[in-house]
Formats: C-alpha cells, sequence, structure tokens
C-alpha cells in the first residue's frame, strides 16, 4: 500500500545490496549486521539486504538481518526464477515486514543480446516471478531491469501486468546510468498517466551514477509523483555507484520549501553512518563529496570566511551539525583573509595588539604561499614569535 501522507518519502536502502557490488565494498556476514542496524537508527524504511541466491553468505546475512533488525522493511534481491524468488522468501521470512525484490531486464539491448527472449516470454516470466513472490509474501517490489533504457510502449505494458500479478512497488531502474532528469521525469510521467493501477502501488527511482546525474534524476521523478527513492550511503554502487543517500535526503530538507517532501531519516547520524561505512569497506569519501566530504563545510576564501563570521548562512545553506558534523571549518591558507585569521589567533588564546596582528598576518600570507594548507600549529609558531619581537 502506498504510505497515508502523499508528500513522504520512502528511503529505501541498497547499500548493502547493490552498494555492496562496487567493486572491493563487499562485506562479511558481521559489517552487514552493524551495518543494518546503524541503517534502522538512521531511520531508513526498507533495507535490501542482499540478494540471497548469490551466496551462502548472503542468504545468511539477509536472513540474519531479518531476525534481528527492528523497524525497516527487510528486503531480498531474486531474479525473476523460481529458485532465487523461493532462495529470498526463505530469507525475509522472519522479518516482522519482508520484501522481495523481483528484477527482469526489459531493454530490446538485454532481451536481444542477454536474455535471448521476446516481448511475450518476458511479460510472461514478470508475471509468473510476480505471482510465485506473492504467494511467499505480502510485500513484493517489481523492477524492469534497464527501464531507461526501455521502448515506452513496452515498459508501460510489462509494469502494468507486473502491478495486475500483485507487485506492490514498482521501481523503474536507469540500470547503466543512461537517463537524463528530463528524459527520466517523462518517463515516469507517462507511467504515472498511462498504467492502470499506479496509484495503488509505489512507484520507486532508482538510479545510477555514470553521468553523474543519480540524484538529479531521483528528484526529477520525485517531482512527478515517485516516492521511493533507493539509494546507498556516500553513493557506493556498481562502477560510478548509485543515488546517494546523503544528498537526495538533504536536497529534500534544505529545499522542503520546493519540494514539500518529507523523509524518516535523522539527519544528524548521516555523517557518522558515512565514517562507520568508509571504515568497514576501506573506500574513503572523496574530499569535496557533497554533505559528508571533509570539504563540505570547510572555506577557505577571506571573502567567504569574512562573511561566515558575520552571519554564517552567507554562505552555508546547511548546518553542519544537522547532518552530524561538529562544526564548520574556516580552512587558512593562501585566500584566507585578516578576520579568520584573527578569530583563529583568539581562539587559540592569544590577545595581539593589532600592530602584532598585522604583522602576524604578513609573516601568516609568506608561509601561506609555501603550504596547501596553515595548521594550528604553524598559527601558534607566529603567534609567539610576534610576543618575543616586542
Ligand atoms: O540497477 C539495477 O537495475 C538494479 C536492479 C536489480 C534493480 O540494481
Ligand atoms: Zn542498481
Amino acid at each position: 500500500m502506498p504510505p497515508t501522507d502523499p508528500n513522504r518519502v520512502v528511503i529505501f536502502d541498497t547499500t548493502l545490496r547493490d552498494g555492496e557490488q562496487s567493486p572491493g565494498c563487499s562485506m562479511n556476514p558481521g559489517e552487514k549486521m552493524e551495518l543494518a542496524l546503524a541503517l534502522a537508527d538512521l531511520g531508513v524504511d526498507v533495507i535490501e539486504a542482499g540478494f540471497p541466491i548469490a551466496s551462502p553468505g548472503d542468504f545468511e546475512s539477509v536472513r540474519a538481518i531479518a531476525q534481528k533488525v527492528q523497524g525497516p522493511v527487510i528486503c531480498g534481491l531474486a531474479r525473476c526464477n523460481p529458485a532465487d524468488i523461493d532462495r529470498a522468501g526463505e530469507a525475509v521470512k522472519d522479518a516482522a515486514r519482508g520484501r522481495i525484490h523481483v528484477f527482469l531486464a526489459t531493454s530490446a539491448i538485454h532481451r536481444e543480446f542477454k536474455l535471448k527472449m521476446t516481448r511475450e516470454q518476458i511479460v510472461a516470466r514478470a508475471v509468473d516471478g510476480v505471482k510465485r513472490a506473492r504467494d511467499l509474501c505480502a510485500d513484493i517490489e517489481f523492477s524492469p531491469e534497464d527501464a531507461a533504457r526501455t521502448e515506452l510502449d513496452f515498459l508501460t505494458e510489462v509494469v502494468e501486468k507486473a502491478i495486475e500479478a500483485g507487485a506492490t512497488t514498482l521501481n523503474i531502474p536507469d540500470t547503466v546510468g543512461y537517463a537524463t532528469p528530463q528524459h527520466y521525469a517523462s518517463v515516469i510521467r507517462h507511467l504515472k498517466q498511462t498504467v492502470r493501477g499506479v496509484d495503488n502501488v509505489v512507484l520507486s527511482v532508482h538510479c545510477h551514477d555514470d553521468l553523474g546525474l543519480a540524484v538529479a534524476n531521483s528528484l526529477s521523478a520525485l517531482m512527478e509523483g515517485a516516492r521511493q527513492v533507493e539509494c546507498t550511503i556516500n553513493g557506493i554502487g556498481e562502477r560510478a555507484g548509485n543515488t546517494a543517500l546523503e544528498e537526495v535526503v538533504m536536497a529534500l530538507k534544505t529545499r522542503q520549501d520546493f519540494y514539500g517532501l518529507t523523509t524518516g531519516v535523522n539527519t544528524r547520524l548521516l555523517y557518522p553512518l558515512s565514517r562507520k561505512l568508509s571504515h568497514v569497506t576501506g573506500m574513503a569519501v572523496q574530499r569535496n563529496k557533497a554533505i559528508v566530504g571533509q570539504n563540505a563545510f570547510a572555506h577557505e576564501a577571506g571573502i567567504h570566511q569574512d562573511g561566515m563570521l558575520k552571519e554564517r548562512s552567507t554562505y552555508e545553506i546547511m548546518r553542519p551539525e544537522d547532518v552530524g558534523i561538529a562544526r564548520t571549518e574556516l580552512v587558512l591558507g593562501k585566500h584566507s583573509g585578516r578576520h579568520a585569521l584573527k578569530q583563529r589567533v583568539t581562539d587559540l588564546g592569544y590577545h595581539l595588539t593589532d600592530e602584532q596582528l598585522n604583522r602576524l598576518f604578513d609573516e601568516f600570507k609568506k608561509l601561506a604561499d609555501k603550504k596547501k594548507e596553515v595548521y594550528d600549529a604553524d598559527i601558534e609558531a607566529l603567534a609567539e614569535n610576534q610576543l618575543q619581537f616586542d
């Protein structure tokens, strides 16, 4: 059933499934459990815990998470065949709320080269798969893989049949990150306008970041009535990754004025969870990554630092504490100005005269020209010099 609040977006986290498909990011069952518990604390609505047929370890992970983790729906992925579906059903059966996520490719490229199946065969297999899953579980998600490259008339037909067969969430994957915001929005709009029964299911989006557009595509789909976003912490996932959970959640929160949509995520836990995932997988977060990167709340330019010291909203659209980062950082470097330097010197416990400060500022600029960043220890040394000078 769609959520009762029409403005509530379902956050479907697939860090433990699609995210784990990131080269170098595979996790053991203990690590998956640790992350699943943290995702539940974060307030996601659905955790896709794994692909149970993929390995005995993944089956056990999904089963253990289904048995232990309270709050979110626990989902297992399955290709559209009886063995996969039964295995996924077995893995999630002990969850308070379990889901089987069945997928089958629909695009001409996949039909012809990968599956070697006709349109009719695809429809029949999708219907059989959804019905079989529905016999095992009340909550069924269906994904026409490579939907963004599927002919619209055929996509419409397949998803309509999947709904008739019992799917409760209909997910539209941009499997290869081919879509652009306008294109993806037009697909979602078309499905919303033409598919019978679409208003009785949750319409979901699943975007990959091959063109760097996963978050933008997801937001464009929400504008057209999609109400579930599939995403991962730090945007990890196949190739260039998936929609970054922290980015889409903070976009909705920061631009509530525009979207009018909410999520159940406790945003103050975003940064700690980003760190935890990075620690578990060994995959570093790029320094300039939105929301959780080291530079996300760091300012170096003198004009920006001066503005920040006067009123932080001049150069900050979000508060670092709202994503779990302790404070804004004013990084001292060659672009920094007198105002930020004076503030740092005072914070470090030095009370210098205007003349001392002027001399220190000259020394600081000379040093900054030679270094990427000037640290507190450098400032302390410069300040001590000034005190000795007099
Ligand atoms: O990208 C994709 O198509 C997927 C499906 C399994 C939903 O990950
Ligand atoms: Zn995917």
